[in-house]
């Protein structure tokens, strides 16, 4: 099948202060990787950059990721978004367990269904994805996503077909492009780390 590349956009301001939420711009070295991301497009053998559709999240870090790629083929997602923290937007994890402890409990005790306070959990996550998926499966040409952790977690999940359960701990670190190429049993893999 044809690959599918994912990343998560590059270092925000909000990932340089542990900050959850928000609408945070790319730091400098966010910014390093949206430099380092266009080359990786134009140059890697691993793709052939003539087809390829651009899909972002409409979230700021994710355009600013995309901004200088060629954008011929380029669409935004709000389905890509992050998932939506509610009442905890802005804070750090440690501020999370000081100021909502038993959110923070029952977060930890089923991350996969728990939902934030005016928020979403993971399993919303995957409904809205849905259209994305179906969409993605239409396509006909290599495509590289760029989103959000939590997201791609999800869709990483699809992919190689792993349980839910395991969805919420899927390390996808930044600065990496995933490959993700469908095969007749299951799916390969191959990660580029473009960062340090
Ligand atoms: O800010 C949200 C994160 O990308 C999701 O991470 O589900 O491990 O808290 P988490």
């Amino acid at each position: 099948g044809k690959p599918v590349f994912i990343s998560r956009h590059g270092e925000s301001m909000f990932n340089t202060q542990g900050l959850i939420g928000g609408d945070p711009p790319l730091s400098p070295l966010g910014e390093e990787y949206a430099k380092v991301l266009v080359d990786y497009v134009q140059q890697s053998e691993e793709l052939p950059n003539d087809e390829l559709c651009v899909w972002s999240s409409t979230m700021r870090r994710a355009r600013q990721t995309a901004a200088e790629i060629d954008k011929s083929r380029y669409v935004e997602w709000r389905a890509l978004r992050e998932i939506e923290v509610g009442v905890c937007d802005g804070l750090t994890y440690a501020q999370v367990k000081a100021s909502f402890p038993e959110e923070y409990r029952a977060r930890e005790q089923d991350k996969l269904r728990y939902r934030y306070p005016r928020g979403e959990s993971y399993l919303d996550i995957i409904a809205r994805l849905e259209p994305v998926i179906f969409e993605m499966e239409r396509q006909k040409a290599p495509l590289l996503i760029i989103a959000h952790q939590a997201v791609l977690r999800c869709l990483y999940a699809y992919f190689l077909d792993l349980p839910s359960e395991e969805i919420p701990y899927l390390s996808i670190p930044l600065h990496t492009v995933i490959k993700l190429t469908p095969q007749a049993f299951g799916c390969n893999e191959k990660r580029f780390k473009l960062l340090d």
